[in-house]
């Protein structure tokens, strides 16, 4: 579970959050939606941590752990895709240096009765009920899974990272996130450089993973398979909905048009009491009647429209200058990377 308590973002004067509080549930799916700009990357580096707020708080429970899968990234070099997987097991891997070191120690010395051997014993011991315990025996296995889901080969596994297209590079941080056994995935376009055989995966992926999940997507089939609640953000302000993106959509119509119809019946109930006020103000034998109508009118409560976020972009592209006949002429074209020749003997045209 985390909480979200009256988080405030602001640049000056316009505010991207102004104190908006929810709660994520382990249970939860969550579509977060809004337009570009709206603070959905904002949110989620918030609650990972990796931003400020200018107000309220983010509140985990006692060893909380959170996946984040950032819009960019940046990549480290010089690993192969394997050792990138594994690096996420931090505490499996040094209890796995210790463990090799340990055992060297007890095949080289000779001293089985001292008490030196016997804490040797002991530490391998509880050492390896720890890995047992972070399920460290399987941890080859278990990355293979998760590597083969998002459309890595067998013979992927010990190439650099440095090999592999920004696309391919993006699904070994998920890689890593997915592994990563956090009690809450935040994941910030998640497939925008998968395929579908890979979406497919990571959909069924999601819907049964033990913990919650916070998803920015624009793939509406994505979001309306895997999420169970969408929270809108708009004009700094989030609406919550117990439903996935699709239902979302036609209740958030149904809403505005329910609050438009109720705002517009009270308008005209309105203007149909200030015309009666108005006309009989001066009229002694409707005095009880125009004085009861004002105060009628002053006890309303006011049905107010949500503020609609109508802002939109605008861009135009001017006519091109005409070009000549051919525009683009290849022939023969290739391009290798070593052995790996991607294409080769390409000719063609493109005319105007
Ligand atoms: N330092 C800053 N000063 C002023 N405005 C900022 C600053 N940092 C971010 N913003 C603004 O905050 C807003 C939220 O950006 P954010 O990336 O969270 O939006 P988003 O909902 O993820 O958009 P998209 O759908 O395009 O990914 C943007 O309008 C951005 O310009
Ligand atoms: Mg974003």
């Amino acid at each position: 579970m985390v909480g979200i308590n009256e988080l405030t973002v602001n640049f000056g004067e316009r505010y991207l959050f102004n104190k908006i509080s929810f709660i994520i549930n382990d249970s939860d799916r969550i579509g977060l939606v809004g337009k570009n700009g709206a603070g959905k990357s904002t949110l989620l580096k918030i609650i990972a941590g990796e931003e400020d707020s200018n107000g309220g708080n983010i509140s985990f429970p006692a060893g909380y752990r959170v996946g984040y899968l950032p819009q960019d990234m940046d990549f480290v070099h010089g690993k192969t895709v394997m050792a990138e997987a594994k690096s996420v097991f931090k505490e499996v891997n040094e209890i796995n240096d210790s463990i090799d070191e340990i055992n060297h120690q007890l095949a080289t010395r000779e001293d089985y009765e001292s008490d030196g051997y016997m804490e040797l014993l002991n530490n391998l011991n509880d050492y390896n009920e720890r890995l047992q315990l972070l399920g460290g025996f399987n941890v080859e296995a278990n990355i293979e899974v998760i590597l083969k889901g998002l459309g890595f080969l067998d013979r992927d596994f010990e190439r650099l990272t440095d090999e592999f297209s920004g696309g391919w590079r993006m699904r070994i941080e998920l890689a890593k996130i997915l592994l990563s056994n956090a009690d809450v995935l935040l994941l910030d376009e998640p497939t925008n450089h998968l395929d579908i055989e890979s979406i497919q995966w990571l959909e069924d992926f999601l819907k049964v993973y033990n913990g919650g999940v916070v998803l920015v997507s624009h793939d509406k089939a994505f979001l309306d398979s895997v999420t169970n609640r969408t929270i809108e953000i708009s004009l700094g302000k989030i609406y919550d909905y117990k439903t996935y993106y699709s239902k979302y959509l036609d209740q958030r119509q149904e809403r505005r048009d329910q609050q438009l119809a109720a705002y517009n019946n009270q308008q005209k109930q309105i203007q149909d009491t200030e015309k009666f006020i108005e006309r009989f103000r001066s009229k002694a034998s409707k005095a009880v009647q125009v004085q009861s109508r004002i105060k009628q009118l002053n006890r309303l409560d006011r049905i107010e429209i949500e503020e609609e976020d109508n802002t939109s972009m605008q861009f135009s592209f001017q006519p091109a200058p005409r070009s000549g006949k051919v525009a683009v002429e290849a022939h023969d074209v290739g391009k290798a990377f070593g052995d790996n020749r991607v294409f080769s003997g390409v000719d063609f045209f493109i005319e105007r």
